[in-house]
């Protein structure tokens, strides 16, 4: 029954007619022979005999029954097994050179396992496989050259991608490879360099990706003659020299990338045109420097432009505007200037993402973008724009990510009325522009249902904290340090549910910290929002030059209120932000006790109540706080025993400094007798160290988090 269910499996996806299935059920009853051979099934028992787990293929592949029945296997006609196909079976050992004596296997695809160690030099040299892949497993050791005597061997796909390959790349076996079209080796630890032969003997060669390895020399030469090749990827390598201008006579490439590598020179235009089908251009993070040529412009099927972090120069050229295909261009951190006036935004109509992060643009707002109705990402971030936003703007309704942040932007009110109609807008970032403004405090400011991240810091605004922001029922970051707002902190940021990071320090806001302020939602409990869970941003936010975000979820829990004209006392309450990462109040008039509900903080990582009015003893539960790795309280008027034996007790003197009542070890002013030091500094060295060992992984993590996020992150956004 089994035999004949698959036969007419076999002939559902041949055009056989009935009759010819009528014929071939009969043979087969008639035939014994018309199962595998019994070579092709002992080749294949031998390779399940080498795996350490088979993920459950054993009870398919059964001694007595025909090989061709089993699962992952697939027989032709003449019942040969052709096919090996066992994906994603967390299938574990090594791949018997066994399947090399299948000699009708034409396709093998063992990718997504957790195969080790070699690649049996018998595949790559069978005289039947057409389609290797192992790719996602693995696999060690070198990739061996071939005897040079090997006949032209049938091989068409080659992925050998995401492994634990080492070594010099293989250059001599792709002489034999007569027929390759595609050769996948990305994200192994190849070294050496880039064989410079693919083509020369295989006329069809395609696809050639070799990106995330430690290739190095320069490009070779050799790649112009493969007339053929439409995806050349070698991204994240450490080539060097430069774009050879045989290169370009590779004249059917689509894709083409060289990210991340250290490539220097020039992108000549007479040699870009060449490459009349390029959809995709990836230059990025090398050392380019020139400017862009005026040519792209032939380019009528680029599709995205990625040129970020080089040393280009120049302005766009106008004609950019007639790749009139594109979705993506990434100009970010090169040294371009002009103003963009020239650029006729309004033919890129597919355009999704700009980014021109850290250049030298200057000049007003570019008009034509308004058009864009694609774009979903804008960041004009460090440069010199100035000027006014314009109506326009407010039409673009898919704009989701806007950050203009260190630009020279001026009327912030009408901004706002302008961005407000911008529903889909999820992030937008406008810190140090509209210097000395006064922050908008209008109740017509409305809208911005979608926002999550608000950043208008390091404007040196006055006024207050504005009315509209509870209006912002989606805002989950908000950052307004570095102004000069006063009046006090207003009762309804509690009803702002998703707020998580608050960033108000250096202001000069007055009074109490209002309880509201300890009941915020998101850090009360640990609960995650919904929508704040895995949302991407549309562009990384960068933290400095290299450290980025790309989720909103990777930002901590953070309040910071520092460098204000706080005063009162620390609510009580403050111990039910038990969610919270970074509390800082320093530079305040705070006064009253350090309250002992602060020992309910368990995650806190930062607490810093420096250069307040503080008084009274350093409560002992602190100690409680095991992960805490910056700790401040230096400049208060505290007094009695620094806590001694647990997490407190491990930070510097310059922790404790400035409060002349105080003692410990660690202090000039040692507590009590002759006798307390001795048993203290023993003490401190006992428990010592298992705190130190907590504190350097959690210190590395946010240490350069908070620490830089008012100097740095607020200016890169
Ligand atoms: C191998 O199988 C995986 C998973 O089914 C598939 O994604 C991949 O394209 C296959 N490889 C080839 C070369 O067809
Ligand atoms: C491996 O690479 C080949 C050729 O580039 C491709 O066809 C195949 O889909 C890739 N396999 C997987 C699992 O992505
Ligand atoms: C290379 O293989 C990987 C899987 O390891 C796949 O994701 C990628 O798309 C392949 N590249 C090409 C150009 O086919
Ligand atoms: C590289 O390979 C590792 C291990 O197989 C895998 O976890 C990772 O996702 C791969 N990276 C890329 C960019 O494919
Ligand atoms: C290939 O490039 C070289 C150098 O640019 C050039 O001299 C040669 O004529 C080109 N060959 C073809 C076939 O286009
Ligand atoms: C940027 O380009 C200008 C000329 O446009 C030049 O004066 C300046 O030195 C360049 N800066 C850097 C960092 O290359
Ligand atoms: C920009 O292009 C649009 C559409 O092609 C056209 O209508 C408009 O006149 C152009 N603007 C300028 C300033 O050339
Ligand atoms: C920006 O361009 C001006 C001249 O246009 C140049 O003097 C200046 O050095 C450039 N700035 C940077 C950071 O390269
Ligand atoms: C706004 O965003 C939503 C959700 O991301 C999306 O489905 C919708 O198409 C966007 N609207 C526009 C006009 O792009
Ligand atoms: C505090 O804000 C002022 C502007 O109001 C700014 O000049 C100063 O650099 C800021 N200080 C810090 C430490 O960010
Ligand atoms: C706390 O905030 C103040 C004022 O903004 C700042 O100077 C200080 O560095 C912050 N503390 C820490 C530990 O980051």
């Amino acid at each position: 029954m089994q035999k004949l269910h698959s036969d007419k499996r076999q002939s559902n996806k041949l055009p056989i007619p009935s009759i010819g299935v009528a014929l071939v059920l009969l043979l087969n009853f008639a035939s014994t022979t018309s199962s595998c051979t019994e070579q092709e099934r002992s080749s294949l028992l031998r390779f399940l005999s080498e795996l350490s787990r088979d993920g459950g293929l054993a009870t398919s592949w059964q001694d007595s029954t025909d090989c061709c029945q089993w699962e992952g296997i697939t027989c032709s006609q003449d019942r040969t097994v052709t096919d090996v196909s066992l994906t994603s079976r967390s299938i574990q050992g090594q791949i018997s050179p066994s399947l090399g004596s299948l000699t009708g296997l034409l396709r093998l695809n063992l990718s997504h396992n957790l195969l080790s160690g070699a690649l049996p030099q018998e595949l790559m040299s069978s005289s039947s496989i057409i389609v290797i892949d192992v790719s996602f497993n693995r696999l060690n050791g070198d990739l061996h050259e071939l005897p040079s005597s090997t006949p032209a061997r049938p091989l068409q796909v080659l992925n050998i991608s995401s492994n634990l390959f080492t070594g010099q790349f293989p250059s001599s076996i792709w002489g034999v490879m007569k027929n390759l079209v595609a050769l996948n080796a990305s994200n192994n630890s190849f070294t050496g360099h880039i064989p410079s032969n693919f083509c020369t003997n295989s006329p069809s060669f395609a696809v050639l990706e070799l990106s995330y390895n430690q290739f190095s020399g320069s490009i070779p030469t050799g790649l112009g003659n493969c007339s053929m090749l439409r995806v050349l990827m070698a991204g994240h390598n450490n080539l060097s020299g430069t774009l050879p201008d045989e290169l370009f006579n590779a004249t059917a490439l689509e894709h083409l990338s060289f990210a991340d590598n250290n490539l220097q020179g020039t992108l000549e235009g007479e040699n870009v045109v060449k490459l009349s089908k390029l959809a995709t251009l990836d230059l990025g993070d090398n050392n380019f420097s020139c400017e862009i040529p005026h040519s792209i412009c032939q380019l009528k099927r680029l599709k995205e432009l990625h040129l970020n972090n080089n040393k280009m120069y120049g302005s766009v050229p106008s004609t950019l505007a007639n790749c009139t295909s594109l979705i993506i261009v990434d100009l970010k951190s090169n040294n371009f200037s002009g103003d963009l006036t020239n650029v006729n935004f309004s033919n890129l109509p597919n355009l999704k993402t700009l980014d021109l992060l850290r250049n030298n643009f200057s000049g007003k707002f570019p008009e034509s973008i308004y058009s864009c109705s694609s774009l979903t990402a804008l960041r004009l971030s460090s440069n010199k724009f100035h000027g006014q936003l314009s109506k326009g703007l407010g039409n673009m309704k898919s704009l989701s990510f806007l950050s203009l942040t260190d630009n020279s932007f001026t009327n912030i009110a009408n901004a706002l009325q302008i961005l407000r109609s911008s529903n889909n807008l999820t992030t937008l970032l406008m810190g140090h522009n509209f210097l000395n403004e006064r922050m908008p405090d209008d109740d017509s400011i409305n809208g911005f249902e979608n926002l999550q991240v608000l950043s208008l810091s390091g404007c040196w605004l006055s006024g207050k904290i504005p009315r509209w922001l509870p209006k912002l029922s989606s805002l989950e970051m908000l950052f307004l340090q570095s102004n000069q707002l006063t009046g006090p902190i207003p009762d309804w940021i509690s009803s702002l549910h998703f707020l998580f990071y608050l960033d108000i320090s250096n202001n000069s806001l007055m009074g109490e910290i209002p309880t509201a302020l300890v009941q915020m939602p998101m850090l009360t409990s640990e609960k995650v929002a919904a929508q704040w869970d895995h949302r991407a941003f549309d562009l990384p936010i960068y933290r400095y030059l290299s450290f980025q975000y790309r989720m909103v979820s990777a930002f901590p829990k953070v309040l910071n209120l520092g460098n204000n004209e706080l005063t009162g006392l620390i609510p009580p309450e403050i111990g039910q932000l038990k969610a919270l990462l970074s509390l800082n109040l320093s530079f305040n008039e705070l006064s009253g006790d350090i309250p002992q509900s602060i020992c309910n903080l368990t995650d806190l990582l930062l607490l810093d109540l420096s250069s307040n009015k503080l008084t009274g003893t350093i409560p002992s539960s602190l100690n409680n706080l095991k992960f805490m790795s910056q700790f401040n309280i230096s400049y208060n008027d505290l007094e009695g025993t620094v806590p001694d034996g647990g997490q407190i007790s491990t930070f510097l003197s310059t922790s404790f400094d400035g409060n002349p009542r105080l003692c410990g070890p660690m202090l000039a002013r040692h507590c009590g007798s002759a006798e307390t030091p001795i048993v203290s500094t023993k003490q401190t060295n006992d428990k010592d160290v298992s705190p130190l060992a907590f504190m350097i992984p959690f210190g590395a993590f946010f240490g350069l988090g908070v620490l830089y996020d008012q100097i740095v992150l607020s200016r890169f956004f």
